[in-house]
């Protein structure tokens, strides 16, 4: 696509997505904006306009209503633009992407129904809950494994690299039938392509680096299956996928199933950690877990600035009038603290009855691999609390780096001892 999530981060202003004192709260400028309505203006960077939606019923209906399109190939996003571009834009002559008869990439995350459903239906069987209970043991045996590690090393970690970054990414490898040595690879090309901070050379370079990586495993899926998923997909697929589809779905996969779980890991457990009452109440009720877990989605909203669409025709949204092109963005840290939709939502609180929140998104793009998410996050922080029971920081809050320059909030490392 001609535009991309890191695109867009890169325009955005930077107190709208950096967070300040507190780690857990939406970034300052998000909270700055408070009191203006679910949906405001928004100046981008690049000199461009478009929308920033904070509520909570908003957001659901730019999710789930079909003139707010999630194709980037055949609408424009203001992230996109060339200087000349934002001027139309602001005169409203700009003209949509071009006249694309059908999408032959594979990333489905920016393509609208039929399209879209084409490809997400290939892949809904493969990640139905039935299928990720399933894989409960292994993820509890992975968890364990490393715990058991980190101990057996000493009484010090960084929790990030032992244990909230090799719990997914091993469990999504296995899954889609990558070889677990070929993972320094591909997350250092990943993060480079995440990065605000790295400039465009080495972000085309990494994403052709990536790219090569990814059609050599699709060549041998296609040569030599085995029992996983891309092996399915590369030969059970119905209609079949193009060997480029392959590739970018597996792209969209791998890249989701690394950066996303990992950081509300590692970002979960400092949260648990800076709020003792908080852990000491799932430590005595282990039972609680499934509720923690939705209750630090809901909380830290991780994904921040990082959903977005644009509209296909004018769309009065919140009482706003939006023209026919325009980019709205969904601040789902704020959507997920609207005030109507939780009591005292600035809390966490892990015995907060369980609503529905947009941490995973909402609509036919809702996140595919939420239940595999659920799992690692409930098992993985169930065994940690429980088989270290004296889990505490080595430096001070204010210590820990914060993933402030990537596109999916997190920590870069969280020292702990037991
Ligand atoms: C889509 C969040 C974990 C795969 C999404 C979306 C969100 C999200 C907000 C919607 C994007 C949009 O509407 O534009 C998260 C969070 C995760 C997580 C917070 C972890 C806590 C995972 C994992 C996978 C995954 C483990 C594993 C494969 C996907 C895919 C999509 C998606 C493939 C695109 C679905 C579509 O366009 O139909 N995710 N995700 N996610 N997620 Fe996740």
């Amino acid at each position: 696509p001609s535009s991309s999530p890191t695109a867009m981060r890169r325009i955005l202003p930077a107190d709208l997505v950096e967070r300040g004192g507190c780690p857990f709260d939406p970034p300052p400028g998000l909270l700055a904006r408070r009191g203006q309505g679910p949906v405001q203006s928004l100046p981008l960077l690049n000199g461009a306009g478009a929308w920033l939606v904070t509520g909570f019923e908003e957001a659901r209906t730019v999710l789930s209503d079909a003139r707010f399109s999630a194709d980037q190939v055949r609408h424009r996003e203001a992230t996109s633009l060339q200087p000349h571009e934002v001027a139309e834009l602001a005169a409203g002559t700009l003209k949509p992407g071009p006249a694309v008869e059908s999408r032959e990439d594979g990333f489905f995350v920016f393509m609208d129904p039929p399209e879209h459903t084409r490809i997400r239906r290939l892949l809904t069987g493969q990640f139905t809950v039935r299928r990720m209970r399933e894989l409960e043991d292994r993820v509890t045996e992975i968890a364990v494994e490393h715990i058991e590690a980190m101990k057996a090393a000493g009484d010090k970690a960084d929790l990030v690299p032992a244990f909230a970054l090799p719990l997914p990414s091993l469990v999504i490898c296995e899954l889609l039938g990558v070889d677990y040595a070929d993972r320094a690879e591909f997350q250092e090309r990943t993060a480079i392509g995440l990065n605000a901070n790295s400039t465009d050379e080495e972000r085309a370079a990494s994403g052709l680096e990536l790219y090569a990586f990814m059609q050599r495993l699709v060549a041998d899926k296609r040569a030599n299956p085995a029992d996983d998923l891309l092996s399915g997909l590369a030969h059970d697929a119905d209609p079949p996928l193009t060997d480029a589809q392959l590739v970018d779905v597996a792209l969209v996969l791998l890249g989701a199933g690394h950066e996303t779980t990992a950081n509300m890991l590692g970002l979960g457990t400092f949260a648990l950690l800076e709020n003792p009452d908080q852990l000491a109440a799932l430590q005595a009720d282990p039972a609680l877990i499934d509720n923690a877990v939705e209750e630090l989605l809901r909380y830290l909203s991780i994904i921040q600035l990082g959903v977005s669409r644009v509209t296909t025709e004018p769309v009065t949204l919140g009482g706003v009038d939006l023209p026919a092109g325009a980019t709205v963005v969904i601040a789902t840290p704020e959507v997920n603290r609207d005030a109507q939709q939780w009591p005292d939502a600035d809390r966490f609180d892990v015995h907060r009855p369980r609503t529905p929140h947009l941490a995973f998104g909402h609509g036919v793009h809702q996140c595919l691999g939420q239940q595999l998410a659920r799992i690692e996050m409930q098992i993985g922080l169930r065994e940690l609390i429980t088989r270290l029971p004296g889990l505490r920081m080595t430096v001070p809050a204010e210590k820990v780096p914060l993933r402030n320059e990537m596109l999916i909030f997190g920590v870069h490392s969280l020292p702990v001892t037991w």
